[in-house]
């Protein structure tokens, strides 16, 4: 594959893709294929191939084989490896507006949402990585069992060998860099598998990865489902798996990785608590708490779904939220102008209206957007839920949609009551001007990342991971690399 007039004229070819295994793009050996929709139409926009476990273990081999000593990516610098890193994050700025539009097409989020956030932060992963490769140290360690100087005792650390990552549909892209980028950094070789709804993305980036001239089979993508996904946890020759994606498949993952006990890193679902204190910048609060559920749909791991307001302030911060839903512009994603596109599948769209469904049937009052919805697409209406409480489905568990729940509170002593029952712990916000109080609470949260008087700031080089069953182990920063080196410590008697 190559950039073709075809691509460029209509934003996306039509060509069925392969995948990357070993350096070549491939079909699947048993020529399986599934197809991947844009949920915006619900036409199909291509085939991909659907890898089996044959398939699996091809690339599983070419990941270990590009992984041996002497190999050419073992034999990069340091240096070397962190440039052809900087490299791969130049050309995915460079192809910036292309990759909008293809993660637009196959997720149905909007474009212009896609050039603003997805893009540009996987570019930044791929930079911000790439200046680490240099800086993966050990230490020289005292060594106290002998005399001084009869021993010379230090650490290495090493990449950890043949990763497999299997990420969402939510940001493809962006999945895609905040796991390779870390496991390059730290000299691993990869088996990626993107999710079944969006893999376009992920196959284009494979492209890049070429032509910034990484060694054949330090990357191998391959496309296709669950099974695929479970194929990859279950390799006997893969040293570790980064998961993103449910709670229950992450469960499932944990359970199938016994056999080698390969090392896991696991982020998982969220039910993010958001505070509004009755002392808030109250438009700033409104109109960020609007963006904490409705960018990207809510199909957002951290998104703020479970909206606690102080009592005094409830009814002018709903009627707040409920003006913002209103105004978004709802469309088909590739319309610069859309704010909320359809969801990812049908299968999306039908778990949502569960949900709609579930909290009317509770006694929950819904205020729904006034928007028509395109006749054709997975379109979801953008609710809000007052009345509602825990216990309720739509309290308790992650939608996964536009869909916010508002529960009023009095002080922090019944938000963190409510919340020592919440499974997740992946964000948390609070808004206020009250300086010690912003703390307090932040101090007063389980959850990897806290927001104070804002939503939805990430970036590569802070931490983000959950807490309880949001999952094991960080994303992005320095604190990623961990997940992705060993540690080998030498001991050597000098007399
Ligand atoms: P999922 O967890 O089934 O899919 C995520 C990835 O895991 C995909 O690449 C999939 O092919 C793969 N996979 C599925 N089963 C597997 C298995 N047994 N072994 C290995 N890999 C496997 O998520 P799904 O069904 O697409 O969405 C269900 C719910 O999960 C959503 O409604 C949402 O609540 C949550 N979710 C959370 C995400 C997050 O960012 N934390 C992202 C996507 C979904
Ligand atoms: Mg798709």
């Amino acid at each position: 594959m190559s950039v073709t007039t075809e691509r460029l004229a209509s934003g996306i070819s039509t060509t069925p893709r392969k995948m990357l295994v070993g350096g070549v793009w491939a079909d699947a050996l048993d020529g399986a294929v599934l197809e991947t929709l844009d949920p915006a139409t619900e036409e199909v926009l291509t085939t991909v191939p659907l890898g089996g476990t044959a398939d699996v273990d091809r690339a599983v081999r070419a990941a270990r084989a590009a992984f041996e000593p002497g190999s050419p990516w073992r034999r990069l610098s340091p240096s070397q490896r962190g440039r052809l890193i900087h490299r791969l994050g130049d050309l995915v700025l460079e192809h910036a507006e292309e990759l909008a539009l293809t993660e637009s097409r196959d997720n149905g989020k909007p474009v212009a949402y896609a050039a603003l956030a997805d893009i540009p932060m996987a570019a930044d992963l791929f930079h911000y990585m790439s200046g680490w490769t240099t800086k993966i140290e050990g230490n020289t360690i005292p060594f106290s069992a002998a005399p001084p100087g009869s021993f010379l005792s230090y650490t290495t650390r090493e990449p950890i060998g043949v990763v497999g990552q299997i990420i969402p549909w939510n940001f493809p892209l962006m999945m895609a860099a905040w796991k390779l980028a870390p496991a390059l950094a730290a000299g691993c070789t990869v088996v990626l598998k993107p999710a079944e709804q969006t893999p376009l993305s992920a196959l284009r980036l494979g492209e890049l990865i070429q032509e910034a001239g990484f060694p054949d089979g330090v990357v191998n993508i391959v496309t296709g489902d669950g099974a695929t996904g479970a194929a990859l946890v279950a390799h006997p020759d893969v040293d570790k798996v980064a998961f993103t994606g449910s709670t229950e498949v992450g469960k499932e993952i944990v359970r199938a990785s016994a056999g080698n006990l390969k090392k896991l890193t696991l982020e998982l679902g969220g039910k993010s608590p958001n505070i509004v204190y009755a002392d808030a910048d109250l438009p700033r609060a409104v109109a960020a708490s609007a963006g904490a559920i409705f960018f990207n749909q809510g199909e957002s791991c951290m998104a703020g779904s479970r909206l606690y307001v102080q009592r005094p302030v409830l009814d002018q911060v709903v009627e707040g939220l409920v003006a913002e839903m209103n105004r978004l512009v709802v469309g088909v994603g590739a319309d610069p102008a859309t704010q909320l596109g359809p969801l990812v599948s049908r299968e999306q769209l039908d778990r949502v209206r569960g949900y709609l469904t579930s909290g009317v049937r509770d006694g929950a009052v819904p205020h729904t957007g006034g928007q028509s919805l395109p006749a054709t697409g997975y379109f979801a209406p953008p609710t809000i839920f007052t009345g509602a409480e825990p216990g309720m489905r739509i309290v308790d568990e992650e939608i996964f949609g536009p869909v916010l729940v508002v529960l009023p509170f009095d002080g922090l002593e019944d938000v963190v009551a409510v919340e020592r029952a919440n499974p997740y712990g992946l964000a948390a916000g609070v808004f206020t001007r009250d300086v010690g109080k912003a703390f307090r609470t932040a101090d007063a949260m389980r959850a990897g990342t806290v927001f104070v008087n804002t939503w939805n700031a990430l970036d590569a080089a802070l931490p983000f991971g959950g807490y309880k069953q949001s999952g094991w182990g960080r994303e992005m920063g320095h604190a990623v690399l961990e997940n992705y080196l060993e540690t080998k410590t030498v001991i050597a008697d000098l007399s």
